[in-house]
């Protein structure tokens, strides 16, 4: 379940922050994307650069000083949740009371993410009056609360404060994201331009960059789903994704088959070839034997392999259009899909290469759809809004 979600660590300073780097392990390890917040007292117990080397990426420490103009938004709009271990008692205090004077409690406040806590401190201070009340206001918020357990403490001492270990905080966060929406759903979804050879060094293509297929696949794995990717594009987004490589219709053709009975949803955005050279000359060609003559045949269909399959799984398929999508409705109900996108492939700001797309979504039925222009990643969470819908008659 932790595979591509994205989450942000915030540490606090309290002695158990040596821990939190093994559990900034632990979510790397599960496939996690971490990005750790450190309070100023955390520094006092754990280097900034042991979580840069664990998470690939330097912590925040403070709102004001880093590259980011407002980390604590950039931060808490990214997380798919946000893990605190540990939680001192005046972070806390500060999240209950919404003080939100330093990155961490900032970053907290900017997200709308699902919020664990893991406090730690001595059993004095965890039963005293004031974190009693925090702690009501807290749950009573709807946070999600890991511990503390009983153990050694600080300073010899023994009793209640101790900080969760990192794996059953680990199970907490994973059982926060287990709700959801995709979680367990596997989906298989192409991308990029197939390159069909004419010779060993030249090949048909065509402009897709991936960018709509990318976008599609990273959502799914940041709403839970288990996610493989055929595509003839470098992917190099989410670590949860299962990238399968290919080149020719014929390579994507095999591998989308091979896997389609076990999908639950396949997602068709490559731009696939119709055509390619029948003989592709063994050897490069050479510009004084003149122009080739190509003979082109067909290429495997991929979509339609899928559609006509005995187990075949919710299917959608994408049309690039050169004008009105009047094309596509035919296709809707030719091709076999359960929902096909249509893009104008013409139009600025829409279609190949570029990072927004305007698409017109279109039933087998007949209902047409029209999308305003949004980002991929945008049309990308749409879609997979309204393929819940349409599965389940409400969420998936
Ligand atoms: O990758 P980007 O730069 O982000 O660009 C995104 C995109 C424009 C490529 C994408 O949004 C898109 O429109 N993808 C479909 C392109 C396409 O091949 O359209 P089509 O109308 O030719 O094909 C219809 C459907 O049949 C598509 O789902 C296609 O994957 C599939 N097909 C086509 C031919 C073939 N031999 N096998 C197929 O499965």
């Amino acid at each position: 379940m932790l595979a591509g979600r994205r989450v942000v660590l915030g540490v606090s300073g309290g002695v158990a922050a040596y821990k939190s780097a093994y559990l900034a392990r632990r979510l790397v390890e599960a496939g996690a994307v971490v990005r750790v917040v450190m309070t100023a007292s955390a520094l006092h117990f754990v280097g900034p650069q042991t979580f840069s080397a664990i998470t690939g990426t330097p912590p925040v420490t403070d709102l004001f000083s880093g590259p980011a103009v407002s980390p604590h938004t950039e931060l808490g709009q990214w997380a798919d949740v946000v893990v605190i271990a540990p939680a001192t008692a005046a972070t806390l205090s500060r999240i209950a009371t919404g003080l939100s004077e330093d990155a961490l409690v900032a970053t907290v406040l900017a997200s709308k993410a699902p919020l664990v806590l893991a406090p730690a401190m001595h059993t004095e201070m965890w039963e005293h009056p004031a974190t009693r009340r925090t702690m009501a206001l807290l749950e009573a918020d709807g946070h999600h609360v890991v511990g503390p357990g009983s153990g050694p403490l600080a300073m010899g001492d023994v009793g209640t404060g101790r900080m969760s270990e990192p794996d059953e905080i680990l199970a907490a966060v994973d059982a926060v994201l287990g709700g959801s929406p995709m979680g367990g759903v596997r989906v298989l979804v192409t991308a990029g331009g197939t390159r069909e050879p004419i010779d060993p060094v030249r090949y048909l293509g065509n402009r897709s960059s991936g960018k709509m297929g990318f976008a599609i696949a990273e959502e799914a794995v940041a709403r839970g789903a288990v996610v493989t990717l055929v595509t003839t594009a470098d992917f190099t987004g989410d670590r949860g994704v299962e990238v399968v490589a290919v080149e020719t219709a014929q390579d994507m053709a095999e591998a989308v088959w091979a896997r389609a009975a076990e999908s639950d949803v396949a997602v068709m955005a490559a731009a696939v070839a119709d055509f390619r050279p029948a003989d592709p000359a063994g050897t490069k060609l050479r510009r004084k034997d003149g122009p080739p003559g190509l003979e082109l045949e067909p290429t495997p269909d991929v979509l339609a392999g899928v559609a006509a399959s005995d187990d075949r799984p919710f299917l959608i398929g994408f049309a690039a259009e050169t004008g009105p999508s009047d094309g596509a409705i035919e296709k809707a109900r030719s091709k076999g899909v359960d929902l096909l996108v249509a893009n104008d492939v013409t139009e600025d700001g829409s279609g190949f290469g570029t990072d927004t797309n305007r698409v017109t979504i279109i039933l087998p039925d007949g209902t047409v759809e029209p999308w305003p222009m949004l980002t991929k990643r945008e049309v990308a969470a749409r879609l997979w809004d309204r393929v819940a819908e349409m599965r389940t008659g409400g969420s998936s």
